[in-house]
């Protein structure tokens, strides 16, 4: 879908559909006053009658409205107006979107964009405008047979600003959202792949295409280079699998040479049975989604290079299935990192902590700016924090604010969970450095500390993104987070 910016009245708009928003109760919206007065009372008309009142998500499509230009209106509920907020106006997208797609709609003018959202301009209004539109319309199809028939899809959407001097801020902010968009559309095509597919040999072949289309350059390592490198935790998780393990590296080099480069770390397990400690039958084919952390770094890199972000960025996803085998690592067994610290293997099914340590190490030698890493990495986090929000750790205050309001900025939302030193006894072990798992108190608090101590060379964040990657139930299927907050993040560091 492409995306245009205009100002203007929406009476002389040629678009196939004008979509235009209606607060409860029965209230125009400016842009809808302008259709009325156009089409001599039309819409208050029908708002008067009780066709419709505005409640959010509620839409009305309307052929040949008089006295203007284009041929329909598409009225889109709000809801309440002291209520219509961030959440509210992405509902009132995706409403109009999804409608304007279903009713075959080719182009369509979008309004929406033009009623204030408390606290953001038209600047936010129009990046997640072009964001959201484009998310609505995804469509997973690769492995059925049958393409998934949408009759005549939604292919160009004007979105409108008040002003004519916000429509350079507004070009910008599209582009931006349609980046965004992008990026989040490759994560969640490489989520939803099935584990027979998406192996780390196919993950590492994508990354590459990508870095080829985009500019970037990109190396992947193999099982041999990561034993010269003693990347000993990492490749006691692949030693269960049949498939080889891949070390992925992308470089962006849009900053100076001598500008410090942020590293972008993500969880590439490909399948995650739990290994020896293996998983219950239930629910397990969700385990493909275990690589969405470097879904979500792969599709990062590639939004940096669309965007061109004047910033020097590498990626880093360590991919490998984890499964069980007469080779695999068993309860007990004990592993030496890259660090040269040593780790009680107590329980194979916290594996990502496993190979996110030696990627973290591994990272030493860029002499980061920050290192950021994302990971599907604890069921206690879904526990703690549910589908909403991510968790969010870190050594360094200041990184973890920045993330913090990347994340609210992006509506893609983090919250800030503690690392204090009192967790950190959980990992003790009586036989290595330290023990894999924390026991099931704080269970995604322990997971962060074991990866603090792989961290201790720069500032460090990590995103558990175990509850916000993918959507369980009749919706299933990858969300494309956390690569919003991730730009967003990005952006922010820009200047
Ligand atoms: N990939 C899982 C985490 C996960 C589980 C994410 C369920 C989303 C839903 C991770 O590798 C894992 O298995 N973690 C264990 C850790 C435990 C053994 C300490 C967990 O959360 O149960
Ligand atoms: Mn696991
Ligand atoms: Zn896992």
């Amino acid at each position: 879908m492409e995306f245009s910016i205009k100002s203007g009245s929406p009476e002389k708009q040629r678009s196939a559909c004008i979509v235009i928003g209606v607060f409860e109760p029965r209230k125009l919206t400016a842009p809808g006053e302008l259709v009325d007065q156009a089409s001599k009372g039309y819409l208050s008309d029908i708002i008067r009658r009780g066709d419709m009142e505005g409640k959010a998500g509620r839409t009305l499509l309307l052929h040949n409205v008089p006295g203007l230009l284009g041929d329909r209106v598409l009225l889109v509920g709000l809801g309440r107006e002291k209520d219509f907020r961030e959440r509210e106006y992405r509902e009132s997208i995706r409403a109009a979107v999804t409608t304007l797609n279903e009713t075959g709609a080719f182009d369509g003018a979008v309004y929406l964009t033009e009623v204030p959202v408390k606290k953001r301009d038209a600047g936010w209004r129009v990046r997640q405008a072009a964001l959201v539109a484009q998310d609505a319309v995804y469509r997973y199809d690769q492995t059925k047979s049958k393409k998934d028939e949408v009759r005549r899809p939604l292919r160009k959407l004007t979105l409108t600003v008040e002003r004519r001097n916000e429509l350079h801020l507004a070009e910008r902010a599209a582009a931006e959202g349609q980046a965004i968009a992008h990026g989040m559309a490759l994560a969640k095509d490489l989520g939803n792949l099935p584990g027979n597919i998406c192996t780390p040999t196919y993950l590492a072949e994508r990354a590459v295409a990508m870095c080829k289309e985009y500019g970037l350059e990109c190396k992947v390592l193999d099982r041999k280079d990561c034993e010269e490198l003693k990347m000993g935790s990492f490749l006691s998780v692949a030693a269960g699998s049949r498939q080889p393990p891949k070390f992925i590296i992308m470089e962006h080099k849009g900053g100076k040479p001598e500008d410090k480069p942020i590293v972008l770390v993500g969880k590439g397990i490909t399948f995650d049975t739990g290994g020896i400690s293996i998983k219950g039958g239930e629910g397990m084919d969700e385990m493909k989604f275990d690589m969405c952390g470097g879904a979500s770094v792969i599709a990062t890199m590639q939004v940096a290079a669309d965007l061109k972000l004047p910033l020097n960025i590498v990626g880093l996803v360590p991919a490998t299935e984890n499964m069980p085998d007469g080779m695999a690592t068993k309860p007990g067994d004990i592993v030496t990192s890259m660090s040269g610290q040593t780790i009680e293997v107590l329980n194979t099914d916290a594996e990502g902590r496993l190979i996110l340590c030696d990627a973290l190490t591994y990272a030493e030698r860029y002499e980061p700016a920050c290192v950021v890493d994302v990971a599907t990495l604890t069921g206690a986090c879904v526990i703690a924090l549910g589908h909403v929000a991510a968790g969010l750790y870190s050594n360094n205050d200041t990184l973890a604010k920045e993330l913090f309001h990347a994340g609210e900025d992006a509506y893609d939302r983090a919250w800030h969970m503690p690392l204090w030193d009192e967790y950190q006894e959980q990992l003790k072990s009586n036989f290595a450095d330290m023990a894999n798992i924390g026991g099931r108190p704080a269970g995604s608090v322990t997971a962060a500390c074991f990866l603090s101590r792989y961290a201790r060379k720069y500032d460090w964040a990590h995103l558990d993104i175990a509850g916000v990657a993918w959507k369980s139930g009749a919706a299933k299927g990858s969300t494309g987070r956390p690569v919003p907050l991730l730009t967003q993040f990005l952006l922010g560091r820009v200047n």
